[in-house]
Parts: C-alpha cells; sequence; structure tokens
C-alpha cells in the first residue's frame, strides 16, 4: 500500500462502481477526496445513472476511512459546474494532486437511432473528460508539487471488438480519443511532474455490466460472452481490483511512469 497522506483526489463519476471504489481505496491510502456524479439518468441511454443517495453513500464510506469528501452533484459535460467543483475543493483542501476521470457511459442495445446516443457518450466520455482534465490542470500546475491524472479508457481503446450499433462505436471512438488525450498532455504536463497514463479495464461487475439493458441484449444474441472473454480463467474483475491498480498508478512509487496505456484486462486484449 503506498502512502497517500496529505494528498487530495478528484474522481468523477463517484457515486457508485469503480469511482467509489476508487474513492474509498484512495481515502484508505490517506486522501481526501471530491467526488462529482450526474446522479440522474440520461434520456437516451438504457443502463440508468447513479443516484443521490448512492453519491452519499460513497462519501459515508470515505468518512468511515478517516478521510473528508465533498460530494457534488454534476454533468462531466457541464465545465463550469466541473470545475466548481474543483475551486471549491481546492479552496477547501488547499490542493489537488490526483484526477481520476471515470465518469462513463454505454448503449449497446440494437433498438436505437443512431445519433442522440452518439453525442451523449462521445459528449460524457470525450468530452467529459477533457472538462475534467481543463479544470484540474491549472490547480495542479499552481500546487507545483505535480500529480497524477489517470484517465479511464477500456479494452475498446485498444481492440476492435466491440458492438458496432452507433452506442458501441461512440463508445469504442471515445475510448480512444481519451488515448489521444492522455498522450499530448502526458507530453505538455511531464515538464511540472504532472503524469497522464489511461487504464484500459476488461468486464468489470458493476451497473454498467451488470443492468437489465444488458441482460437483454446477452439473452437476445447480439451479445456473445465468448467475444468478452479474458485470457486468464476469470469472468468479470471487481471494482477494487481496478482501483488498487489505480492506487498504485497515482503514487510515488509509480512516479516514472506518463503516457502509459496500461490494460487491465487479465489478458483480454491477448486474445
Ligand atoms: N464495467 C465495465 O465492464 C467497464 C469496462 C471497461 C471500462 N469501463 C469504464 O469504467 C468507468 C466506470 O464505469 P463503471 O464500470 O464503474 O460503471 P457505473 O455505471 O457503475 O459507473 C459510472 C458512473 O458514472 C456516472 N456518470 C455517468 N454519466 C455522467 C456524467 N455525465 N457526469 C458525471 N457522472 C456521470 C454514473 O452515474 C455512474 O455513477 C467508465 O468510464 C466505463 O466506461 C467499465
Amino acid at each position: 500500500m503506498a502512502d497517500l497522506t496529505g494528498r487530495v483526489a478528484f474522481i468523477t463519476g463517484a457515486a457508485r462502481g469503480q469511482g467509489r471504489a476508487h474513492a474509498v481505496r484512495l481515502a484508505r491510502d490517506g486522501a481526501d477526496i471530491l467526488g462529482i456524479d450526474i446522479c440522474q439518468d440520461i434520456e437516451s441511454l438504457d443502463i440508468p445513472n447513479a443516484s443521490l443517495e448512492d453519491l452519499a453513500e460513497t462519501k459515508r464510506l470515505v468518512e468511515a476511512e478517516g478521510r473528508r469528501m465533498i460530494a457534488r452533484q454534476a454533468d462531466v459535460r457541464d465545465f463550469a459546474a466541473v470545475s466548481e467543483a474543483v475551486d471549491e475543493a481546492v479552496a477547501e483542501f488547499g490542493r489537488l494532486d490526483i484526477v481520476i476521470a471515470n465518469a462513463g457511459v454505454v448503449r449497446l442495445g440494437t433498438e436505437d437511432d443512431g445519433l442522440a446516443e452518439w453525442n451523449d457518450i462521445i459528449g460524457v466520455n470525450l468530452t467529459g473528460v477533457f472538462h475534467t482534465c481543463r479544470a484540474s490542470i491549472a490547480p495542479m500546475i499552481a500546487g507545483g508539487r505535480g500529480g497524477s491524472i489517470v484517465i479511464t479508457s477500456s479494452t475498446a481503446g485498444i481492440r476492435g471488438a466491440h458492438s458496432a450499433v452507433a452506442g458501441g462505436l461512440a463508445y469504442t471512438a471515445a475510448k480512444r480519443g481519451v488515448v489521444g488525450l492522455m498522450q499530448v498532455l502526458a507530453n505538455d504536463l511531464a515538464q511540472h511532474w504532472i503524469r497522464v497514463n489511461t487504464i484500459h479495464p476488461t468486464g468489470v461487475a458493476t451497473k454498467m455490466l451488470f443492468n437489465d439493458a444488458m441482460r437483454k441484449l446477452f439473452k437476445s444474441g447480439h451479445m456473445s460472452v465468448a467475444r468478452m472473454q479474458n485470457a486468464l480463467p476469470i469472468e468479470v474483475l471487481q471494482p477494487e481490483d481496478i482501483a488498487g491498480a489505480v492506487a498504485w498508478l497515482v503514487s510515488d512509487e509509480a512516479r516514472f511512469i506518463t503516457g502509459v496505456q496500461m490494460p487491465l484486462d487479465a489478458g483480454f486484449t491477448i486474445r
């Protein structure tokens, strides 16, 4: 376990799933947390987002680790809202060291009109990541202590094995798009000792994977389990598996690692 005592971490999509696991793990390792989440559904998508109660539960879990958390309802598509949350946390906690651009959505159902979900998925998964980075970089540079930005991509950001419906294409385009964003930012911010990396998880046991829309899709045969198989004989990872790897990546133990696409995928991308 790396020591993050005194650090401050900003996590998007913090109300549940991987975002909550990051918040709890980084708090356990010593960090105070700013967590934002949309906490409402997006009309074009068929997987419900988290609720305000979910976000409150993340805050409770962080506080149970003995750390502080500012939890705010904010949509990563809304730059002003993201920026306001970051400013509030910097004013309250006095610094910003770690950013986990984790918020994301997907829609793989075939009964779509194609365009609305393309825009919403690109809006959250690509533009939202840009907003998250843009709001965070100035206070990180001003802090003069370096930092670490981790962007949650997917195996879709490495391998073209996902669904070809509009939502699947948008997901893949966004998850590849953030790799470009990461590489340019990693180059540009290296002079400030701010590291930027992407992580590429395989299937993780969260509401994004386990929900009524996905169950229907698997049942209809539009999505095959074989296509989703990892090399290691493990069906899905747990959010805590991803959080453990990220806790290391943001720590000083990984202080020389930047510009890297890190598969956290049980060998999915080498199959
Ligand atoms: N679960 C998987 O199998 C898997 C695999 C690879 C990558 N990912 C990626 O991991 C990340 C986390 O997903 P998860 O698995 O925890 O799923 P999840 O659905 O449980 O969590 C996503 C969170 O993001 C929030 N969110 C959605 N739109 C938002 C917006 N516009 N602004 C702010 N918050 C928003 C949701 O409310 C939810 O709390 C996503 O980027 C996802 O694409 C997931």
